[in-house]
């Protein structure tokens, strides 16, 4: 007996050493199909993985965007590739930019505002000179004047906007950000359990008072309190577990219109994991309270099964 226990001891340790050294060999198989040059998917290459931390790539593979792939690994497996794909301890914090002193936040009626991507409610993506305050000749004559570096981060996917003399911006760990626009000080900062990369919509709530809004990748909208950053309320637009939102909601008369896509092509690459049940979605949701008015599919039927494939995965489909 206790030699039998003592066989399955060396075995087992026999086989976390192996899979350790066999690093290199299971990103080949069960990663370098996307994380390659060239790759079907684009996905970061391994010379930005190695910018994240040991514990950012297991978290990834168990709990995260990555979590399908993960779960065709051992637990030793998945510690060797992160191991193997970090390249230490992740990126140094940068030094943390300085507290801005106490002031009260507002924008003055007329102000142009820099609001992501779209610009406007027609989604015009044209900032005129008057606006941006810029013409060709400044243009050409732009000096650096502060520069901000994302604690901890390899990336900076979010669209920073500018109301009120502040940047909104969030961040690839779900850090959201209020900073000054002419110094880069910071007034607060919000933690948002998932990476933040939508514009943040800033809207009057009355009384001197203004909200920020944002969607995070898990499907997670937030409103916060512009001048302190508090939690004003948060809610999920979808419950599908690879639901995310990176298009900005957009604020119209009092509603916030949220837009759902997902990332369900990424696990729909194991053989093993039962696609496809997301639904494309718009929801209109109250910018007071978060309540859901409405939500419209861009596909109007649920998925229903189809057959079962080779690996006992139920396939779905319309
Ligand atoms: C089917 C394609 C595909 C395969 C296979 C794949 N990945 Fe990814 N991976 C992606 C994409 C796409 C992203 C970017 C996701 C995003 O933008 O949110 C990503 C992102 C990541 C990230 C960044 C952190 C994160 O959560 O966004 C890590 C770490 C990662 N992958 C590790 C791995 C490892 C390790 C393997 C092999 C076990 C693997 N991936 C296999 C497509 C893939």
């Amino acid at each position: 007996m206790l030699a039998a226990m003592r066989t399955f001891l060396i075995l087992s340790l026999a086989a976390s050493a192996s899979s350790a050294q066999d690093a290199p060999a299971l990103f080949t198989k069960h990663c370098a199909g996307c994380h390659q040059a060239g790759g079907e998917i684009r996905a970061p290459l391994p010379s930005a993985l190695k910018l994240l931390s040991k514990e950012k790539i297991l978290a990834s593979l168990e709990t995260g965007t990555m979590k399908a792939q993960g779960a065709a690994l051992t637990s030793a497996e998945r510690a060797a590739l992160a191991a193997h794909l970090s390249g230490g301890a992740g990126m140094e914090p940068q030094a943390q930019t300085g507290a801005c002193p106490a002031a009260k936040f507002s924008i003055s009626p007329g102000e142009a505002g820099w609001t992501g991507w779209g610009v406007d409610l027609a989604n015009s993506r044209f900032q005129s000179a008057k606006a941006a305050g810029l013409d060709r000749e400044k243009a050409a004559r732009l000096k650096l004047k502060w520069a901000f570096g994302f604690a901890g981060q390899s990336i900076a996917p979010a669209q920073p906007v500018v109301a009120g003399g502040r940047l909104f911006l969030g961040s690839g760990d779900g850090t959201v950000y209020s900073l000054d626009a002419r110094t880069g000080c910071q007034y607060w900062t919000y933690k948002a359990p998932a990476m933040a990369r939508t514009a943040i919509s800033v809207e009057s709530i009355g009384q001197g008072r203004y909200a920020v809004y944002f969607g995070d990748v898990k499907a997670n909208v937030y409103a916060l309190d512009a001048q302190t950053g508090a939690l004003l309320w948060q809610m999920q637009a979808d419950p599908h577990p690879f639901a995310r939102i990176t298009g900005a909601p957009a604020l119209s008369g009092g509603r916030l219109f949220v837009p759902v896509s997902s990332v369900e092509e990424v696990p729909a690459q194991n053989v093993k994991y039962a696609c496809c049940t997301f639904r494309g979605s718009v929801l209109a949701l109250d910018a007071k309270t978060g309540k859901q008015i409405w939500k419209s599919y861009t596909l109007p039927d649920p998925s229903k099964a189809t057959r079962v494939n080779p690996a006992g995965a139920q396939l779905s489909g319309r």
